[in-house]
């Protein structure tokens, strides 16, 4: 290209957005101000004031499909094995609509006994007015013993037919909304405290960013502090893979957080991530450029009477290429973006199953290093390189937008996974060779293994698989 398209190019990239901004559509002439009370909750006591937001909001129940697992054969089989030793490795859905959360949350089988209140936090309008009851205590307070029956209890007004037992009480309003003057809010102290340890206050945030940090509330990594069991996000050193994993190694430990899991397999100590769709976003070219994550799944919706609305239906922009992209992409044909959007995540779905598929050889092979008594130092070495393996490959995988938000970022971090699980697998083969092990015996016995995994057809069954006589369970 010559250096002046090029230039043009660069020019209109840069002004682009600029010139389409949310702010030059807004909506609403009117300040909406409602005589809610500031300490409402309840979905359906909104639907008065805001008609058409409120029947935006009921098309997140779409047709009602149960959840689905992500261990069948075509997602993600080997997850059982990833996750041998931990409740994920029991039932893990893709997700739902924002009114299922509080349902799926009560009925996943990885809810314990033991589950806390910290559980609750990105599900349930309800979880304001348990923060302010509870007050710390909440964080560790039982799931199912306190939490529930008062949630419940909270839940008992305001039901309607049309969003199922909990959807009034599910993610909704308040949690995004103050309910008096509706202006944008931050409800969840994790991410306040986050952005304070970053040297941001929140409360000075512009409309822009607040149409991101809302969502960034739920959608991101996090652990519970041992102290209070508080929900923490481990952004200290920035919101990248390797920052976080800096965090973990770091600042986590000395605070007394070592691990999530000793893994079934390799005995490694596992660190679960969860989907950090805000941070790879962050240093994504969206993020970077400032392209909130209202822009594209909450594009603008023209309703009958011609007044525009932010749709609140939160699903797959490709719904919607015209409104969620081509504000913005206006050069470029609806075609061409559902395409390149199907490239990015074929490419990026291909490299994650090849880090999981990595990753659980090296569990299998660090597995063989304790059988075979490899000396302890060389085991402990081979479990520290399949704790970053996992890392990497878990936050990549759990990641919901199959690569979009942060393609080259997302094919980084998997690199990383697999450069770190074949040092697993290079130190034990070392030490496997030197202790005279069959490696071919052992290469046979990690494929039945993984057939075994996949052949199961109850997917609550299929870590049963992970460990057998060959393989015995570590942890
Ligand atoms: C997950 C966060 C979230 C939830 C839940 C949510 N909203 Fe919104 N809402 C937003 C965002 C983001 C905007 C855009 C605000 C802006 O750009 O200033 C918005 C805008 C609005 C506006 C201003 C007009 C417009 O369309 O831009 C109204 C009114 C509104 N929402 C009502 C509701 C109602 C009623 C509910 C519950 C049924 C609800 N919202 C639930 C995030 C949320
Ligand atoms: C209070 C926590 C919370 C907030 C705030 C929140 N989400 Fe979610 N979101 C969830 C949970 C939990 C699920 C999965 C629900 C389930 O599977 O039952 C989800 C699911 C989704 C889905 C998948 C829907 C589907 O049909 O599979 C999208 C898209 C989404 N959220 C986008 C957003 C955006 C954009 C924002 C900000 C405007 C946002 N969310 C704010 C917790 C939250
Ligand atoms: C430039 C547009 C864009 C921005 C900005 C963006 N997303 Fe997305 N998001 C997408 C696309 C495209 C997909 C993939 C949809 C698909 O596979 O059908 C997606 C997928 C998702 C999913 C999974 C949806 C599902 O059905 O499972 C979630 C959740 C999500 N995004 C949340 C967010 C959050 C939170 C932010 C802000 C931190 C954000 N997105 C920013 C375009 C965007
Ligand atoms: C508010 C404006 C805006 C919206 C909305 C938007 N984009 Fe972009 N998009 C940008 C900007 C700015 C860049 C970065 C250009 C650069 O850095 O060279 C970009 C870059 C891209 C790229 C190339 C970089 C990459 O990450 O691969 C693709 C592909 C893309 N956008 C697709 C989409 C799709 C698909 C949607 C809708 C789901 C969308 N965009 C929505 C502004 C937007």
């Amino acid at each position: 290209m010559k250096k002046i398209q090029l230039f043009i190019l660069a020019l209109a990239l840069f002004i682009l957005p600029a010139c389409l901004s949310p702010e030059d559509l807004t909506v609403d002439e009117t300040e909406p101000l409602t005589d809610l009370s500031p300490d409402e909750y309840v979905n359906t006591a909104f639907k008065d004031a805001f008609p058409i937001h409120y029947e935006s909001y009921l098309r997140n129940m779409g047709n009602g499909r149960p959840p689905v697992s992500k261990f069948i054969p075509d997602y993600e089989p080997y997850l059982p094995i990833l996750f041998a030793g931990f409740p994920f490795e029991q039932e893990y859905n893709t997700t739902r609509g924002h009114p299922y959360a509080v349902e799926d949350v009560l009925s996943i089988a990885r809810i314990g006994d033991r589950s806390i209140g910290s559980c609750m936090t990105c599900k349930s309008s309800t979880v304001t007015p348990l923060l302010k009851e509870f007050g710390d205590d909440y964080w560790s307070a039982n799931f199912r013993g306190d939490i529930v029956p008062r949630m419940e209890e909270l839940a008992a007004v305001g039901a309607s037919e049309e969003l199922g037992e909990f959807g009034h009480v599910s993610i909704g309003c308040s949690d995004c909304h103050d309910p008096v003057t509706m202006e944008l809010r931050i409800t969840r102290p994790s991410l306040t405290h986050a952005l304070a340890r970053q040297g941001i206050d929140v409360t000075e945030a512009t409309r822009n960013e607040m149409r991101t940090y809302v969502c960034a509330q739920c959608h991101v990594e996090y652990y519970f502090e041992p102290e209070l069991e508080k929900v923490r996000f481990p952004w200290d050193y920035g919101t990248k893979p390797e920052e976080m994993l800096h965090y973990f190694e770091t600042t986590a430990i000395e605070e007394g957080f070592d691990y999530d899991y000793i893994h079934a397999v390799s005995g490694a100590p596992i660190l679960k991530a969860q989907h950090p769709e805000y941070e790879m976003w962050s240093y994504g070219s969206h993020g970077r450029a400032e392209v909130s994550c209202a822009d594209c799944h909450m594009p603008f919706e023209r309703r009958d009477d011609r007044r525009k609305i932010s749709s609140h239906f939160w699903a797959s922009p490709l719904e919607n290429i015209e409104t969620s992209c081509r504000t913005c992409h206006s050069d470029k044909t609806e075609r061409y973006l559902i395409d390149r959007v199907g490239d990015i995540q074929e490419r990026h779905l291909e490299a994650v199953h090849e880090a999981q598929d990595l990753t659980v050889e090296a569990h299998y092979f660090v597995n063989r290093m304790i059988t075979a008594g490899a000396p302890d130092d060389k085991i402990e070495q081979a479990q520290q390189y399949v704790r970053e393996g996992q890392w990497y490959t878990d936050i990549i995988a759990a990641e919901n937008s199959d690569g979009f938000h942060n393609p080259q970022g997302s094919m980084d971090t998997l690199r990383m996974a697999s450069d770190a699980s074949n040092n697993a697998i290079k130190l034990a083969i070392e030490e496997l060779s030197n202790l005279n092990v069959d490696l071919g015996e052992l290469r046979t016995e990690i494929e039945n293994v993984k057939e075994a995994v996949l052949n199961e057809e109850d997917p609550f069954e299929k870590h049963t698989h992970a460990t057998n006589n060959f393989f015995p369970a570590q942890n």
